[in-house]
């Protein structure tokens, strides 16, 4: 029998410092306090994250988010009875923040240490969430990630497909910039599509022709850009119709791509017999009408139940981080003051790294 543990988790693998307290025991957790400082502001004039601007901002604010996720929780560090970290994959300036923190907390007060990929901790929130029973299929998609993966455990994940260049967020924030929407750009497409045509324009769907679960979208953002020029050509700037059209378009594309792609997905996690088939969406991505529904239709049909986790736990969080940290301390012994900060770390690594770096940081 695996006994309660109370956990303090650490985040700063990209943009976001963040820490949180969870108890409870694999499959069963609850969040006691969950505190996020996100870094928008200081990245905003750069189009992207600056590595030494986030690095330093992670260092500055970690123990200032330990010391709100203790006192929101109402606990102290010697209520628990570990330390989870992210240790990879991400901006190693931060990974590294992070992992500094960890070590000096359990240096001082003697608690065991867990480093947690940060993939795992995505992929494992259904567990926080909803209690999800293994193996599980999952679909990560956001601005950094987006990759098909079986979690057969905590500790083991099979990685189907992903995406071999942009991560859909990523397309979406530059498609958007294309199309002069603000940022971020999934919120602002997803609203000049509600008043536009989908089939107006007829986006390719990267990759479709190809056995397998890998995705592109970098294509596709070329293929916007293109029109978008012979518009602007045409009538000396973009008519509002055409920009509803052109994100609405863009979007059902992105839609189909993964609605796809999680159809072979299914049929491969289904061979496996699960007893209670569930296909598991996170990432910021996943809060899309209109690609959400498009893989809950696909997870219906094959008979599968489909969650999806309440954004606060699906966008980088520290709660996921301690949740795989409860995990794994009933798989394995914790790490030592060896334990190093990674850039690329895959979660599977049977399968081949993917090369590529996303707006948000180094895809594993
Ligand atoms: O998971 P997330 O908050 O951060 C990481 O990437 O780690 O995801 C942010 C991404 C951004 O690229 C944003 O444009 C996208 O998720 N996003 C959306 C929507 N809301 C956020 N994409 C499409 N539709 C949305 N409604
Ligand atoms: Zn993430």
């Amino acid at each position: 029998m695996t006994s309660v543990k109370t956990l303090l988790g650490l985040e700063s693998s990209c943009d976001d410092t963040a820490a949180a307290v969870v108890r409870g025991v694999p499959g069963d957790m609850k969040v006691l306090s969950s505190v996020v400082f996100g870094q928008s502001d200081l990245h905003a004039d750069f189009g992207g994250v600056v590595p030494e601007i986030a690095a330093r901002a992670h260092a500055e604010r970690l123990d200032v988010s330990v010391a709100a996720a203790l006192e929101q929780a109402g606990v102290t560090l010697s209520d628990m009875d570990a330390i989870a970290v992210t240790c990879g994959p991400g901006l190693i300036g931060g990974v590294v923040s992070g992992v500094m923190m960890a070590k000096g907390l359990s240096a001082a007060t003697g608690l065991p240490m867990y480093g947690v990929n940060h993939l795992a901790g995505h992929a494992l929130t259904p567990r926080l969430s909803d209690g999800v029973t293994f193996p599980y299929l999952m679909l990560l998609v956001s601005g950094g990630h987006c990759q098909f993966l079986i979690a057969h455990s905590a500790d083991r994940f099979e990685r189907l497909g992903g995406t071999i260049d942009d991560a859909p967020g990523e397309a979406f924030d530059k498609v958007a910039r294309l199309l002069a929407l603000g940022q971020p750009g999934g919120p602002a497409i997803e609203a000049a599509a509600k008043n536009g045509d989908p089939r107006r324009f007829a986006f390719p769907r990267p990759l479709s022709n190809k056995p397998g679960c890998d995705l592109s979208f970098s294509g596709l953002k070329t293929a916007v850009l293109r029109v978008r020029d012979d518009l602007v050509a045409t009538h000396g700037g973009l008519l509002t119709q055409d920009q509803m059209d052109l994100a609405a378009s863009f979007q059902a594309a992105v839609s189909d791509s993964l609605s796809g792609k999680a159809a072979r997905a299914l049929d491969i996690y289904l061979a496996l017999s699960p007893a209670v088939p569930s296909f598991c969406v996170a990432g910021g991505v996943a809060a899309n009408m209109t690609i959400r529904s498009g893989l809950e239709t696909v997870s219906t049909q094959a008979g599968t139940q489909f969650l999806a986790p309440p954004l606060a736990l699906c966008t980088d969080n520290a709660a996921m981080i301690a949740a795989a940290g409860i995990e794994q301390m009933a798989l394995r012994a914790p790490d030592g003051m060896d334990l190093s900060a990674r850039p690329r770390m895959p979660l599977d690594t049977n399968s081949a790294a993917m090369l590529g770096s996303g707006k948000k940081g180094a895809k594993a």
